[in-house]
C-alpha cells in the first residue's frame, strides 16, 4: 500500500480496496493508436515532476480527448496517491491492489495492474480516461527484473489503445529509472527557480546519450520546462530569461506559475484542470501541453 494522508480525515476520501478493474470497456475501445511515451525526469527532487505528470495527464485527457496511462516509478508513490483518491463508481471497483511491483515481478498483463482514475468534478465523481499503474514503496530495492520490461508495458499500452504513457520518475537514476529511459521515446525535464534544479542537467544529457548508445536508440530529450516560477519576481525572471534561449533550444516558452491551489488540488486528489479550470495556472498547463504536443509532432516529422 502506498502512503496516504491517513492522519487526515476528509469525508470524501474512500479507502476501500476493491477487486481488480473490469477492463471490458477499455478493450472495447481498443484501436490502433499512435502512442507517445514520455518520462518526466530530473535528478533534483521537488521540482514538480509528479505534479506535472498528473496535470499533463489531465490536460491531455480533458482538453485534447486523449487516453492516458500514468506509470508511477517513484517509491514515494505520490502520483498513485494523487490519482487513486477516489476508488469506486456506483457500478463497482476501479481499483486494483496490484501495481508496478507485481508487473515487474511476473508475467501478468498490463490490464491486471490498471486503475481507472476517478475525478471529482462539479460535485460529481466521474470516470476519466486516465489510468494509473500504482507505485510501490519497495521500488528502489527491486532490481532483479528485466530492464526491458517497460518495453513490454509500452507495447501492451499501445494494444489497449492508449495515446500517451507518462512515467513519473524518482529523483535518482536507479534501476526503475533506467528501465523507464530504456522504454520511452521522450524525456521532459521540469526545472524550478532553484538553480540546483539545472545543476544535474549536463549529467542527465550524458546519461540519455549513454542509454541511446546501449538500450534505446530512439530516446530523446524533448524539452525543459519551468515550473512554479513567476517572471515578475527577480530571481525567477533571471532564471527564466537567462536559460530560455540557452538550453540548446530545448526550453519551452510556456511556464507554470506558482499557486497555493496547486498543492491544495493534490491534497484533495483532484488534477488541477478539474480543480480550478478557470485559474490562469490551468491555462498554463493547457498551453504547455499544447506546446509539447506540437513539438512531438515536429520531432517525429523531422525524424521521418
Ligand atoms: N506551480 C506550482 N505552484 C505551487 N506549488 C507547486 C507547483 N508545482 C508543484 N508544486 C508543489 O511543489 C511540491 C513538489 O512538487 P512535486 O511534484 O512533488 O515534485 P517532485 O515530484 O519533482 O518531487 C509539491 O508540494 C507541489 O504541490
Ligand atoms: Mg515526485
Amino acid at each position: 500500500m502506498c502512503p496516504r494522508w491517513t492522519h487526515l480525515t476528509f469525508p470524501i476520501f474512500k479507502f476501500k480496496i476493491c477487486s481488480k478493474l473490469d477492463i471490458t470497456g477499455l478493450l472495447a475501445e481498443r484501436r490502433r493508436s499512435v502512442l507517445d511515451t514520455i518520462a518526466i525526469f530530473n535528478q533534483k527532487g521537488g521540482v514538480g515532476k509528479t505534479t506535472s505528470v498528473v496535470n499533463f495527464a489531465a490536460c491531455l485527457e480533458k482538453e485534447f480527448g486523449k487516453k492516458v496511462l500514468v506509470v508511477d516509478c517513484d517509491s514515494q508513490c505520490n502520483a498513485s496517491s494523487y490519482l487513486t483518491t477516489f476508488t469506486d463508481t456506483e457500478e463497482g471497483a476501479v481499483r486494483t491492489d496490484l501495481g508496478v511491483e507485481e508487473y515487474l515481478k511476473g508475467n501478468i498483463p498490463l490490464s491486471d495492474v490498471l486503475n481507472r482514475v476517478l475525478i471529482q468534478f462539479r460535485r460529481k465523481i466521474v470516470e476519466s480516461n486516465i489510468y494509473v499503474v500504482r507505485g510501490t514503496k519497495k521500488m528502489d530495492f527491486i532490481d532483479d527484473f528485466d530492464t526491458d520490461i517497460f518495453k513490454r508495458l509500452v507495447s501492451e499500452a499501445e494494444e489497449l489503445g492508449f495515446d500517451y504513457v507518462l512515467f513519473d520518475c524518482p529523483a535518482n537514476l536507479t534501476t526503475p529509472t533506467l528501465a523507464t529511459l530504456s522504454a520511452v521515446r521522450f524525456v521532459l525535464i521540469p526545472v524550478s527557480y532553484d538553480i540546483y534544479s539545472l545543476s544535474g542537467y549536463d549529467m542527465l544529457i550524458d546519461n540519455v546519450q549513454a542509454i541511446r548508445r546501449t538500450t534505446n536508440i530512439n530516446l530523446q530529450v524533448l524539452g525543459i520546462f519551468f515550473n512554479n516560477i513567476r517572471t515578475d519576481w527577480n530571481l525567477d525572471k533571471y532564471m527564466y530569461e537567462s536559460n530560455r534561449d540557452n538550453l540548446n533550444g530545448l526550453a519551452f516558452k510556456t511556464y507554470i506559475r506558482p499557486s497555493r491551489t496547486v498543492p491544495t488540488a493534490a491534497l484533495f486528489g483532484i488534477p488541477y484542470p478539474y480543480y480550478r479550470p478557470r485559474n490562469p495556472v490551468a491555462n498554463d498547463y493547457i498551453e504547455l501541453v499544447n506546446e509539447i504536443i506540437k513539438r512531438i509532432k515536429k520531432v517525429k516529422k523531422g525524424a521521418k
